[in-house]
This record gives structure tokens, C-alpha cells and sequence, in this order.
């Protein structure tokens, strides 16, 4: 087991490339399974969730190649139905894809009941409902979902989504594409990830139109082709480093990013004073000398994201005044705050509300990485906090950011992997981890 052990208060300089978006990279391995031939995928982000997925095709019979760090080449063709390793499906989110998948690939699926960080209560009824629209009997039973494709092919339907949700859109639209004849899906989300499994799909044969507006049409087409794809950039990932910038007061150009995806951050960044220079394919950051209080509410894209909230925290904990934090997506989404406590912030929060007294300077001290995000809050805490920080849980951080340590230390931070039974000293007292 591992931890991070940060030696705060150096401002991050430098240049950092950014990663394949996560979120699309989980739904486009899935995806693979729909297509017979080979689909070559460049941009994955190596992070343990990508590495998973395809762990799980690879246990169904996929090929899978890799011809450099960050392409690879699935080949389903001689994919078929059977168990797949469920422990591995429980401990991600994005394993509810294979519903999808699976049920346009063969008919039928088993999946267990999805895993990833715990913000409360994560329905997956949506998806379910979408499913059913399309014709699937599904049984939840046991921890796992079978689902059924009546006469073994889905059929095309309209679906209205009662909440908008980044997963049943992605979900349903891959459970589209080999159904017969048009679905709709009404009040879809918009996210930059939507917008690129539609062109992942379209670009191996689907026919999906609309990605990127809340109404997507998807024209069934009874077979997939292999094709060549390259994966957008990472959007948090880029924001996470975007406000490392800002909070430590550095100058950091973040390199392979598309700008406009970056616009809801950029802009709550420019509130606090940071300066955000935008190029073609690059953003410059130089940190304010004084931060600026601001509020922010996270909505569906292009809002501001809810897989932010917990960076921005971390950094309003620095600006001057009070700031407000509303999370519109999730009921549980403050766990981290308990965490910057240990570290001198000042924070209320009253369920969705987060208040933030700013202006205070954090020390370091030990802490726990209470999911993925969460994780990446704690990190820039401690870059900016007086003293050590430890932190551990490191392996939610793992799920979503490629090369994390490596990447921060190439921007002048005192970061470093460590085992975590090793003694560290922190503030005035020598605490034995072992
Ligand atoms: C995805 C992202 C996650 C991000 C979230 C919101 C992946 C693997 N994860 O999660 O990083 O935080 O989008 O941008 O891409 N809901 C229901 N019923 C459903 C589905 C969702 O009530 O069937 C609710 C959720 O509890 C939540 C809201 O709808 O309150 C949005 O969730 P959704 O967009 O589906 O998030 P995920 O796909 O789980």
C-alpha cells in the first residue's frame, strides 16, 4: 500500500501534457465490444479503470493489443456471451456500460451492480429505463443485473430522460446503435464525453446524430466495422492542474486540451484574479498573488462540474472571504471537507452548501483521499499547505489520473510516492505509520 507524501508550499511551473478523458475512454472500451473488426484507440489514459475494462473484454474474448503507451487495438470479433470477472465490474462505475454493450452485442447481459466513489446514492434507474424502452426484460437479483433482449435484438424506441444523466445517455446510445430501427433520447446529457462516443461510433459505422444537445437520434444499423479513433482530451484532468496552477500561485501551460471544453473553469478561475490565457490547443495559468472569494454551483455540462467541486474547495479555502459551494449533482459530495480540516480550513456545510471561510493558511498534515476527486483536492492542499501531507487512499486518486506523481514533479512539486509504513515527520511530532 502506498500513499503521497507532499512537501508544500512550491508554486507548480512548467508545462504538463494532459492525458485521454477518462470518462470517455470507460465508455468507448465497452463500446469495442459492439464493433466486429478491429477498432485502434489512441489517446487511452493509463489509469487503472481503463485497465480494468480491459481486463473485463479481454475475459470475453477480446484481443487486446498495445502498439504504444497510450494506443491500443481491440479486436471483438470473436467476443461472446459469458461470465465476466464481476469482482473487477463491482469496483468500477463505468462497468453499467457493459449493459449496454453486451445487450447490443449478444442479446443479453450480466453485470454486477456498478461500483465507483460513493457520493450517496447512485441510482442506475435511468438506465434501466432505457433499456426496458428498448425492449429488455431486466432482473436485478443478487447484486447483478441480467437483462434480455426480447428475440434477441433491441428495438428502436423515444425515451425521455427524467434526470440528465452523463451514464444512460452514453449507455442507451450504445444500446442503440445495433437495434433496429430510430431511438430518441429526450433530455440528454451534453457533456463533451457524449459528443465523443457518438463519434467514436459513428466513426466504426453507427449512425448517431444530435450528440452534444439534449436530443440524440440514434439510426440502428445492423453491424459495426473496425476503425481508427483518438480520444478526446481530459477535461478534469486538465482543471485539476489548472487550479494546482492557480492555488500555488505558479505559471503552468497545459498542453493537448480543447479549450471550449475548459470554459466553466476558466472562467470561475478568471473570478478569482488567476489569469487564463487561451491558445489553439493549450491554456496558460499564471496564480493571482491574492485569490478572490467566489460561489459556484455545479450543474450538467456546460455548467460547472460536480468532478471539480472538491478542487475548487481546496482552493477557496485560500482566497480572501467567504465563499459558497452548491453541489447540484449529488446529496453527498462534501466528505473531503472533514479531511481539509485537519489542515486548518474553515468550512460549514448544510447538505448540497458548502460555506468556506477563506484566506487561511493550511498545514500539512495526514489525510485521506475519500474518493477520486476528492483525492486530487487533497493533493493540491497539500502543494499549497506549510509543512508535509500525507496522503492516503491513494488508489481512488490512481483510478483517474495518468502518472499524477510524475506529472507534478516535472512542475517543481515536492511530491513523492511512499510506502505507508514508513515514518514521516509531521509539524513538530515523528508519527510511526508502520
Ligand atoms: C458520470 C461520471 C462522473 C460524474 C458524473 C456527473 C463516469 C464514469 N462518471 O457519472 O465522474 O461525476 O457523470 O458529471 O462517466 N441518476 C439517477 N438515475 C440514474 C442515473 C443517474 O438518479 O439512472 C442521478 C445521479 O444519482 C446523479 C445525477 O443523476 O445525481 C447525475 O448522474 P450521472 O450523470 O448519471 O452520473 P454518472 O454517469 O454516474
Amino acid at each position: 500500500m502506498e500513499k503521497y507524501r507532499i512537501n508544500g508550499g512550491r508554486a507548480l511551473r512548467g508545462e504538463v501534457e494532459i492525458s485521454g478523458a477518462k470518462n470517455a475512454a470507460v465508455a468507448i472500451i465497452p463500446a469495442a465490444l459492439l464493433v466486429e473488426g478491429v477498432c485502434r484507440i489512441e489517446n487511452i489514459p493509463q489509469i487503472s479503470d481503463t485497465d480494468m475494462l480491459l481486463t473485463i473484454l479481454a475475459e470475453l474474448g477480446a484481443k487486446v493489443s498495445y502498439i504504444n503507451k497510450s494506443t491500443i487495438e481491440i479486436d471483438c470479433t470473436h467476443a461472446r456471451y459469458q461470465d465476466a470477472p464481476y469482482d473487477l465490474m463491482r469496483k468500477i462505475r463505468a462497468s453499467y456500460y457493459l449493459i449496454g454493450s453486451m445487450l447490443g452485442r449478444f442479446g443479453s447481459a450480466k453485470t454486477t451492480m456498478p461500483g465507483g466513489c460513493n457520493f450517496g446514492v447512485r441510482p442506475i434507474d435511468q438506465h434501466i429505463k432505457g433499456m426496458t424502452a428498448l425492449g429488455a426484460t431486466i432482473d436485478v437479483k443478487n447484486g447483478f443485473i441480467y437483462a434480455d433482449a426480447a428475440g434477441g435484438r433491441l428495438r428502436g424506441a423515444r425515451i425521455y430522460l427524467d434526470k440528465v444523466s452523463v451514464g444512460a445517455t452514453m449507455n442507451i446510445m450504445m444500446a442503440a446503435v445495433l437495434a433496429s430501427g430510430r431511438t430518441i433520447i429526450e433530455n440528454a446529457a451534453r457533456e463533451p464525453h457524449i459528443v465523443d462516443l457518438a463519434n467514436f461510433l459513428n466513426s466504426m459505422g453507427a449512425d448517431v446524430r444530435g450528440a452534444g444537445t439534449d436530443t440524440i437520434k440514434v439510426n440502428g444499423v445492423d453491424k459495426l466495422h473496425g476503425g481508427s479513433y483518438s480520444i478526446i482530451p481530459d477535461q478534469i484532468e486538465a482543471g485539476t492542474y489548472m487550479v494546482a496552477a492557480a492555488a500555488t500561485g505558479g505559471e503552468v501551460l497545459i498542453t493537448n486540451v480543447i479549450p471550449k471544453h475548459l470554459e466553466c473553469i476558466s472562467a470561475k478561475l478568471r473570478e478569482t484574479g488567476t489569469i487564463v490565457q487561451e491558445y489553439e490547443d493549450s491554456v496558460l495559468v499564471k496564480g493571482a498573488s491574492n485569490l478572490r472569494r467566489v460561489n459556484i454551483k455545479t450543474m450538467p455540462y456546460p455548467g460547472f462540474p460536480t468532478d471539480m467541486q472538491p478542487q475548487m474547495g481546496a482552493l477557496l479555502c485560500l482566497a480572501r472571504g467567504t465563499s459558497v459551494i452548491t453541489e447540484g449533482i449529488y446529496d453527498n459530495r462534501f466528505k473531503y471537507v472533514n479531511e481539509l480540516r485537519k489542515m486548518g480550513a474553515e468550512i460549514q456545510v448544510d447538505g448540497r452548501i458548502a460555506i468556506i471561510e477563506g484566506g487561511r493558511r493550511l498545514t500539512g498534515a495526514k489525510v485521506l483521499a475519500c474518493d477520486l476527486r476528492a483525492g486530487a483536492a487533497m493533493v493540491i492542499a497539500g502543494l499549497c499547505a506549510a509543512g508535509v501531507t500525507e496522503v492516503e487512499d491513494i488508489h481512488f486518486i490512481e483510478r483517474g489520473y495518468e502518472n499524477f506523481v510524475g506529472k507534478l514533479q516535472a512542475l517543481g512539486a515536492d511530491i513523492e510516492m511512499v510506502d505507508v509504513s514508513e515514518t514521516v515527520e509531521l509539524g513538530d511530532k515523528i508519527i510511526s505509520l508502520g
